[in-house]
Parts: structure tokens; sequence; C-alpha cells
């Protein structure tokens, strides 16, 4: 059930943009992949490259993850090689960086020519995975949080705003 909002839309919008601000600065030049964790970060990934002002590349990665600490693997990979190429990985939320970091990982090994991480919401009191986080929208409360493309049992996605949800998913 869904509970209080924690961020509205003009709120998202500007820091949004100012996310947006940040990378085109520091990637002028270097035609960065942006690269979007699915399905989550999905609305996320759309407006934070419409408010990037740089040319750049956009693709999804999705991931399966059968517990805390085994058994992440890729159910969808990226289109293009990412050997050589300044990537930026977006996420919509950190919680115990488990997911990031064996993303990181791959990428890596991959030969990746840096990576970086941008994230809508971090919950660091959770974190299990330390990693440094070049770009963060806001930090959260210990709360699950529905909207903008987060979902609790695949609803909720489609609200334009951030929302605590009352329970977390099994
Ligand atoms: P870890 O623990 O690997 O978790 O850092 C990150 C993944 O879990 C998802 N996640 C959420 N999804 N509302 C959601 O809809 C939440 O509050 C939430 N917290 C974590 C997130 O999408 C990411 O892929
Ligand atoms: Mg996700």
């Amino acid at each position: 059930m869904i509970q209080e909002q924690l961020f509205d839309e003009a709120a998202i919008a500007a820091r949004v943009r100012e996310l947006g601000a940040a990378i085109s600065k520091d990637y002028a030049g270097k035609n960065p992949m942006i690269l979007g964790v699915l399905t989550s970060s999905a609305v996320f990934v759309g407006d934070l490259t419409r408010s990037i002002e740089i040319p750049c590349e956009f693709d999804f990665i999705a991931l399966s993850r059968y517990s805390d600490t085994e058994g992440i693997r890729f159910i969808k990979d990226t289109t293009a090689s990412v050997e050589g190429r300044h990537i930026l990985l977006v996420e919509d939320t950190i919680d115990t960086g488990l997911t990031l970091q064996y993303v990181l990982k791959t990428l890596r090994e991959r030969q990746a020519a840096s990576v970086e991480i941008c994230t809508l919401l971090d919950r660091k009191q959770r974190r299990i995975a330390g990693m440094d986080v070049k770009y963060r929208g806001f930090e959260i409360p210990d709360v699950f949080v529905v909207g903008y493309g987060l979902d609790y049992q695949g609803r909720y996605r489609e609200l334009p705003a951030l929302y605590s949800h009352g329970s977390w998913p099994k």
C-alpha cells in the first residue's frame, strides 16, 4: 500500500537536470555509453538522457538475482561491445550494492575504458558491497520505494512521483 510521497515530479525533474548537467560537463568529448539496469531504471534513463547535452549512446542490461550472495546473471546483455567505452551505469536504487558490484566486475573484465555509477536513489544504510557512486539523485531512508519506474510486484511504475510503500516485496 502506498504511504507518503517522498519526491514530487518537480523535485525529481530538477534533480535529474542537475545530474544531466554534471554528466555533460564530465563526459564532454567522450561519447559515453549510458547503461541502464532494467526494468526500474527505464523512466530515469529516459529523463536523464534528455537532460544530457553532449552526444552519448544508451543501452540496457537486465539481471536476474536469486539470493544475496550468489546467482546474479545477465538475462539481457549489452547490444554493443563495452571494450574501450566510457560506461555510465544507471540504476534506480542502490541497496546492498550486490547487483552493481557484479556488473562493475563484469564490465571491468571486458575492458571498458571507465565505469562510473549514477543512481537516482541511494539507501546507504543497507550497503554490503562498498563502491564509489559518482552521481546520486537522493538519499532515502530504510523504506521500500515505488513510482517513477519503481515497482511493488509490478505495480506503480507508471506513477510520475516517488512514494514509500508500506511493505517490502517477499
Ligand atoms: P542491491 O541490493 O543489489 O539492490 O543494491 C538493487 C536492486 O534492487 C532494486 N531495488 C528496488 N526496487 N524499489 C524498487 O522498486 C525499491 O525500494 C528498491 N530497492 C532496491 C533496484 O531496482 C536495483 O536493481
Ligand atoms: Mg532494478
